[in-house]
């Protein structure tokens, strides 16, 4: 489905009933990363799965900042009449963009799932070879952000197919969205200061190999969110709920329903 979201035509998905559950995807993915957390979470749940704007089936945007990207999430949510706090469900970028939402719209959540990502910005270097990526993109088209990542992206385990697939997905991104969601990462906040602020439970998950943002980035979060909780998923890289989704959906699971009902 559609709808018009700051301008642009936003991709969503809706899956099942029950308390809502936010996810947003990294970079350069698409709402396809959460596509094995459907079948087992819909029964209990109200899933709501958005291509961010620029990126998979959502309209192509040059415009692109983690607070932009968090206003569209917020504005999604009104759209579906959806007034309960969510929980949001981040993976990588997306946790990027769940630490945002959480400073602009802290009401409206209910719980954060940081899962394969961090809360510091880039180191100088860091940040210099996204620029230097993005100018790339610019001229060579996506498939060089594609094959930048594809290694980065998965623990040893992973199958050639599942490489495959998410090389095919971020290659035929398109473009203009992938170098904008660049310079989104690149001029995030650091949000090492809001973890002390984070009142609402918690779950940090990290793949064991995660080779982009390893576990002590995830130690890092945990010990600064206080009362929150630490899986690691053994077998899994960076792309944890593709890769691991059985064990992945199972800590997810079993969170979720320790939150109860939607009462803050
Ligand atoms: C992501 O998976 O969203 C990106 O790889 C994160 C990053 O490069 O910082």
């Amino acid at each position: 489905m559609k709808t018009k979201i700051n301008g642009i035509d936003l991709y969503y998905a809706i899956h099942g009933s029950g308390e809502p559950v936010l996810f947003v995807h990294g970079f350069p993915l698409s709402g396809r990363l959460w596509e094995q957390v459907v079948e087992p979470l819909q029964d209990g749940y109200r899933l709501i799965i958005p291509d961010l704007r620029g990126l998979g089936r959502s309209e192509v945007s040059a415009e692109g900042s983690i607070g932009l990207f968090a206003d569209d999430l917020a504005a999604l949510i009104d759209a579906l009449e959806e007034r309960r706090p969510v929980v949001v469900v981040g993976l990588s970028m997306g946790g990027y963009i769940a630490f945002e939402f959480f400073r602009r719209q802290g009401g409206r959540v209910r719980a954060l799932v940081l899962a394969d990502t961090q809360a510091q910005a880039y180191t100088p270097e860091a940040a210099r070879d996204r620029e230097a990526l993005a100018r790339r993109v610019e001229k060579e088209g996506s498939i060089v952000a594609a094959d930048w990542l594809i290694d980065k992206l998965f623990g040893p385990k992973a199958s050639q197919e599942l490489r495959d697939t998410w090389w095919q997905i971020m290659s035929s991104s398109a473009p203009v969205g992938v170098v904008a969601a660049l310079r989104a990462m690149i001029g995030r906040a650091d949000s090492r200061p809001t973890l002390a602020s984070i009142s609402v439970p918690a779950l940090v998950v990290v793949g064991e190999h995660d080779a982009i943002t390893p576990l002590d980035d995830a130690q890092t979060m945990h010990r600064g969110i206080v009362g929150s909780r630490l899986e690691v998923i053994p077998g899994a890289g960076h792309m944890t709920p593709v890769e691991q989704p059985d064990r992945f959906v199972r800590v997810l699971r079993e969170f979720l329903d320790s939150l109860g009902g939607s009462g803050r």
